[in-house]
């Protein structure tokens, strides 16, 4: 008999499927139809501060208001009303969807992280999952500074709430694992690898920027899956979440060997809708089966960089033998 339940962050899940956090999981009736779907658990949409911000400072501009000595208490209303928005949707999913709900937020005060989190906690998160990301383009800021930013808000919202806290960060460091680790020594319980941006892109034509892709491929599953062997190899009792360029089966079964504990979905849930959720198990059940795995620790890491029987794949970088062959 197939068991497909896994842990995550001390969480139990019905099998290692996560919808990741997008437009998808920002309205109770997505949830409900997610949850129908068969999912594992779901990542709301990130409350991020500088949309609160940027609300506030739209209403604040309007030329229409009148009482402009009401600025302070407009700008308080406005953002009480977003992040209340954000909490009832908490709150109500606790009361309509029975699979974990992790909530997600992106601040650029620490008080404001701090004060989400605890708020967000309250309303009855089963974990919260820190969206940070800072764009290190500083001319002489050092790789340290901008990591140690990432600790600090790690330590300081995990100090403050006791639901678990994992961090979605994104493949631009210097060293994935050191910061990983990192994370993991300031009260993270898990990662998430990785997170994908806006991508800025250029109109040959009209000479001005425009937005790139909003999506991934199938082919950007390949530096995931580097990265989540590496870090579950060298990182040990550590919970990674695998996302960004699953959209086969197959790559949901390549993340749990290379050491993932669960599976985010994105641009396949936008592109094939739901009804991917249930192929995926089915496919999972079948290739489990045919493998004699009952449970998923029977394979989980196999073949991360500590199992695998030929790791130096993992760290090799040059396609030296590669062009050899093609000559
Ligand atoms: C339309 C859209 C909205 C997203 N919104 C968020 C968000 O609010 N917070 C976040 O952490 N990630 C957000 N993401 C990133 C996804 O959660 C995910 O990490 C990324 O799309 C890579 O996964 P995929 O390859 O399965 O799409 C968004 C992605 C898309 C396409």
């Amino acid at each position: 008999m197939i068991n497909l339940e896994t842990e995550y962050l001390g969480l139990n899940l019905r099998n290692p499927l996560v919808a990741s956090s997008s437009g998808l999981t920002n309205s109770i009736y997505k949830l409900e139809a997610l949850e129908k779907s068969g999912i594992g658990a779901i990542v709301l949409k990130s409350l991020f501060e500088e949309q609160m911000m940027a609300e506030v400072s739209n209403l604040l501009n309007n030329p229409e208001g009148d009482y402009p000595e009401a600025s302070d208490y407009v700008a308080a209303y406005v953002k009480s009303r977003s992040v209340e928005q954000y909490l009832n949707l908490i709150h109500e999913a606790r009361q309509s969807v029975s699979v974990p709900i992790i909530a997600s937020i992106n601040c650029f005060s620490m008080g404001e992280w701090i004060k989400l989190a605890k708020d967000i906690e309250l309303a009855g998160a089963d974990a919260i999952e820190l969206n940070i990301f800072f764009l290190n383009s500083g001319v002489y800021a050092s790789a340290l500074e901008y990591e140690q930013q990432y600790y600090k808000i790690t330590k300081e919202v995990s100090a403050s709430v006791s639901i678990p806290v994992a961090v979605k960060i994104s493949p631009y460091f210097s060293n994935t694992i050191t910061v990983v680790n990192g994370l993991k020594a300031n009260g993270a319980k898990g990662v998430v690898l990785f997170n994908k941006f806006y991508q800025p892109d250029i109109d040959i034509q009209k000479l001005s920027l425009v937005s790139g892709e909003v999506f991934s491929h199938k082919h950007d599953f390949y530096q995931t899956l580097r990265w989540v062997a590496l870090t579950s190899g060298l990182i040990s009792k550590f919970d990674i979440s695998a996302s960004t360029g699953v959209h086969e089966w197959e790559s949901v079964v390549k993340m749990l060997l290379a050491g993932a504990s669960t599976v985010q979905l994105c641009s396949v849930l936008y592109q094939q809708g739901n009804g991917i959720v249930s192929q995926f198990i089915t496919c999972l059940e079948e290739w489990m089966n045919q493998q004699g795995f009952n449970n998923i620790a029977d394979y989980k890491g196999r073949l991360n960089l500590g199992q695998a029987s030929d790791p130096v794949v993992y760290e090799r970088s040059q396609f030296m033998r590669y062009y050899a062959s093609r000559d």
